[in-house]
């Protein structure tokens, strides 16, 4: 078990890599909050953990609300006695240029952005009093490379990967590791949501995305999982400040 007696808060689990994300750490031992704006999701990946014997529960919140996120290491500290590890995986996917509105740049900078900030800024008063703890947040491949007509989400991708670093350097003295997975093209709701929505042929999208990745396919949201685990582990000790590419060789070439 490589989180043992571990302390997990996991925002957005109630669906794709997040839930993904959930389901293993708890495999793995640990206690956790499973964290999201959507209930029927989030009371859904509950139920699967403990149906493997898994102890989880479930906090209602929206990341991007300052109450929420205090409330998000309160609940946890009170049903688990501390917070020991914080995945902001937690996103809204706002994929446009130059057109995208006020409005459209508000939403995706709160949520992902100001979330991972809020979250971080509350979980990590609590990693402070065990004297240690690991943080991992979600950036992409949009953190580091350009996609046509992607300005949004990439412009709050590239600053979680950038907070990250700075995160990393300011919480060092307190033995608090951070660290960023990029994921290419994963296979969850989120991916699949927006097709439907354009009326291409799930079929068609994966088989255009998985020409972009060397391995020749898109990703499952456990194999982002396994990385997420990796940095949030005691085996990563003496890494912090960077990045894992989760990417099928994407951004390789
Ligand atoms: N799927 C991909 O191809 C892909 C690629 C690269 C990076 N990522 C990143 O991985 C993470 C998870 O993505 P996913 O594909 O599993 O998405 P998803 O849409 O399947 O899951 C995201 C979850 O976050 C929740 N959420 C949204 N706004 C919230 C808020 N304000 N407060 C609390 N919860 C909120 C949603 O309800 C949902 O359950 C995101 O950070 C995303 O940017 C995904």
């Amino acid at each position: 078990m490589r989180l043992q007696g571990k302390v997990a808060i996991i925002t957005g689990s109630g669906s794709g890599i997040g839930r993904a994300t959930a389901l293993l750490f708890a495999e793995q031992g640990a206690k956790v909050a499973v964290v999201d704006i959507n209930r029927d999701g989030g009371e859904a990946t509950v139920s699967l953990i403990r149906d493997q014997g898994g102890e989880a529960f479930f906090i209602l919140a929206d990341v991007s609300r300052e109450e929420d996120a205090e409330r998000i290491s309160r609940e946890t500290v009170r049903r688990f006695g501390g917070v020991d590890i914080l995945v902001n995986n937690a996103a809204i996917f706002v994929i446009k240029g130059l057109e995208a509105t006020i409005e459209d740049w508000q939403r995706s900078l709160a949520v992902n952005v100001i979330g991972t900030a809020l979250c971080s800024k509350y979980a990590v008063e609590e990693m402070k009093k065990r004297g240690k703890g690991a943080i991992v947040n979600l950036g992409s491949i949009s953190s580091v490379i350009a996609q046509p007509e992607f300005i949004t989400y990439s412009a709050t991708k590239a600053a979680i990967l950038q907070m990250t670093r700075n995160m990393a350097v300011d919480l060092a003295p307190f033995h608090i590791r951070v660290n960023c997975v990029c994921p290419g093209t994963i296979l969850t709701p989120a991916l699949q949501n927006p097709v439907e929505q354009q009326g291409i042929s799930l079929q068609q999208l994966l088989a255009e995305e998985a020409s972009k990745h060397v391995l020749g396919r898109v990703g499952e949201p456990r194999e982002v999982a396994y990385a997420i685990l990796f940095l949030a582990s005691d085996e990563a000790s003496f890494i912090t400040g960077t990045y894992l590419m989760v990417d099928g060789g994407y951004t390789a070439r």
